[in-house]
């Protein structure tokens, strides 16, 4: 199996605040960094420190040329990214005391990618193959569509929501990871058993991955038992890129081969080690940490 994540790159101005500004207040940042982020990118990243084969596609905007060469230092083949002249996707965030985050975002070169690149790109791909995808790009219907007429797989991850992921074919998806409110958009429900029983009912092939925060993580699918993983306990610097660690590590261990237990559990521990400490990619740790931090908390 071939993995392309065909997704977001964004250049994220990083703002530690010691707590969120009210309307109309103007409050002074405790400090600043510019890190390496997108939702489309921190999954890749996770997806190759996971050990994962994956190829990066979409457009990297002007000023963006330092986030293709960190994907390509993290061992992510780069040769299915374009240019473009427009500017680089960024993030403003504001990280607070509690590691809680606020995220102002503005597409740029992510929603630049166009119909013709879709195909070029989808079209070195075929059966069983899994096609990576967030709501960052331009374009997603037609990149579900592709992939789906090539007999790819396709894991989505439809954050940031919004209304315009209601009209995709999401029962035709392999893998659909939602948190708890993605989870209540999606199914009008809000408590996590009812959300994961409504989405078996609306996606009944589709293997579906509720996130819970500190509650951890449950798994549903088709014709299985429902699988619990608890949260680990870390203290929190920044939840930033926590859900595109999960993502990716479980995609990685599932390509392996690994049962749904250990792809949950691998990906439960990225996550928390990523929460430990500040930044989007760059808290997202690798496997030999993962395992043994999972080591460490069962002995
Ligand atoms: O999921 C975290 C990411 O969301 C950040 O890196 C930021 O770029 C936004 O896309």
């Amino acid at each position: 199996m071939r993995i392309v994540n065909f997704g977001s790159l964004n250049l994220d101005y990083v703002y530690r605040v010691p707590r969120f500004p009210a309307p109309g207040e103007t409050l002074g940042a405790l400090e600043q960094r510019v890190v390496p982020g997108g939702k489309g990118l921190n999954q890749s990243v996770a997806l190759a420190r996971a050990g994962a084969e994956v190829f990066h596609a979409g457009l990297v905007g002007a000023g963006g040329e330092t986030l293709r060469e960190l994907l390509r230092e993290q061992g992510v083949d780069v040769s299915l990214l374009r240019s473009t002249d427009t500017l680089q996707g960024n993030a403003v965030i504001q990280v607070n005391d509690a590691g809680e985050n606020c995220i102002l975002l503005f597409g740029g070169s992510n929603r630049a990618i166009t119909k013709e690149q879709v195909a070029e790109t989808l079209g070195r791909f075929g059966p069983g193959d899994l096609l990576v995808l967030q709501n960052e790009v331009s374009c997603l219907p037609d990149m579900i569509d592709e992939a789906l007429a090539r007999g790819m797989k396709v894991a989505l991850n439809p954050s940031p929501f919004d209304e315009s992921l209601r009209a995709l074919p999401l029962d035709a998806l392999s893998w659909l990871f939602i948190n708890e409110v993605e989870g209540a958009q999606l199914t009008g429900k809000s408590e996590p058993d009812r959300i994961l029983e409504r989405a078996r009912a609306l996606y009944p092939s589709v293997g579906v991955v509720l996130t819970l925060g500190s509650a951890g993580a449950v798994c549903s699918l088709p014709g299985e038992a429902v699988v619990r993983q608890p949260a680990y306990r870390v203290n929190a610097v920044d939840t930033t890129a926590a859900g595109d660690t999960f993502t990716g590590y479980f995609l990685a261990s599932w390509a392996a081969g690994e049962t749904l237990p250990v792809c949950l559990k691998r990906a439960a521990a990225a996550s928390a080690i990523s929460v430990g400490r500040p930044g989007a990619s760059p808290s997202i740790p690798m496997l030999e940490e993962v395992l043994a931090f999972i080591e460490e908390a069962e002995s």
